[in-house]
């Protein structure tokens, strides 16, 4: 979306929705793995981006049609008989068909020089973002992606060392390079 009265109106509802989620990020406090220094500059890139989102040039919004279930009189008993099992499933798994698409744009724009970053707090003020952008009742928004190219310094990003972010064979289990 390149019109710049959207982007402004996007902007507008953005921000509305990353005052209230930055209260929250604020109440919770530093969390655990990270240092306070760490967390105050996480904290001041937010709010850099929810005063300027209106300014990026695109603003990428993915959206993904409501897959509608089957009535439960339209399905066989064994299936029927744990039919909020499956409302409960199908609403973990939404964002799982179209976040690796988002990912991909994400190294996509990298490679290309440009900087995005994954945003999803207008999803608070969704109808209204409908609204400025026409999008129907049964689609639904899933992030909403600022992209520019960088003003400033875009180097290499750090990787946390894998012992950090994965357990072994079972919750809890330390890995080591040796597992
Ligand atoms: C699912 C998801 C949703 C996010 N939503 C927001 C958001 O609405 N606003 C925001 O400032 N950052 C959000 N972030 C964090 C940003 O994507 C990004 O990681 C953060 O702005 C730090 O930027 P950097 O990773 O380039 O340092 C989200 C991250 C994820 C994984």
């Amino acid at each position: 979306m390149r019109d710049a009265e959207k982007r402004r109106q996007l902007g507008t509802i953005y921000r509305k929705a990353a005052d209230e989620v930055s209260e929250i990020y604020a109440a919770r406090g530093c969390p655990p793995h990270m240092t306070e220094d760490k967390f105050q500059r996480l904290m001041a890139a937010g709010a850099h981006l929810w005063a300027h989102m209106g300014d990026a040039p695109v603003i990428l919004i993915p959206c993904l049609a409501r897959r509608v279930m089957p009535p439960r009189e339209a399905l066989p008993k064994a299936v029927a008989d744990r039919y909020d099992a499956h409302l409960a499933y199908q609403e973990q798994i939404r964002g799982a068909s179209i976040y690796p698409a988002v990912q991909n744009i994400v190294l996509a724009c990298r490679g290309l020089g440009l900087g995005t970053v994954i945003t999803t707090n207008h999803i608070l003020y969704e109808d209204e973002v409908r609204a400025v952008l026409r999008i129907p009742a049964d689609i639904a928004t899933f992030a909403l992606m600022p992209l520019g190219f960088p003003r400033g310094k875009y180097g290499p990003v750090v990787r946390k060392p894998l012992a950090e972010a994965v357990f072994a064979d079972t919750w809890g289990n330390a890995w080591t390079d040796t597992v």
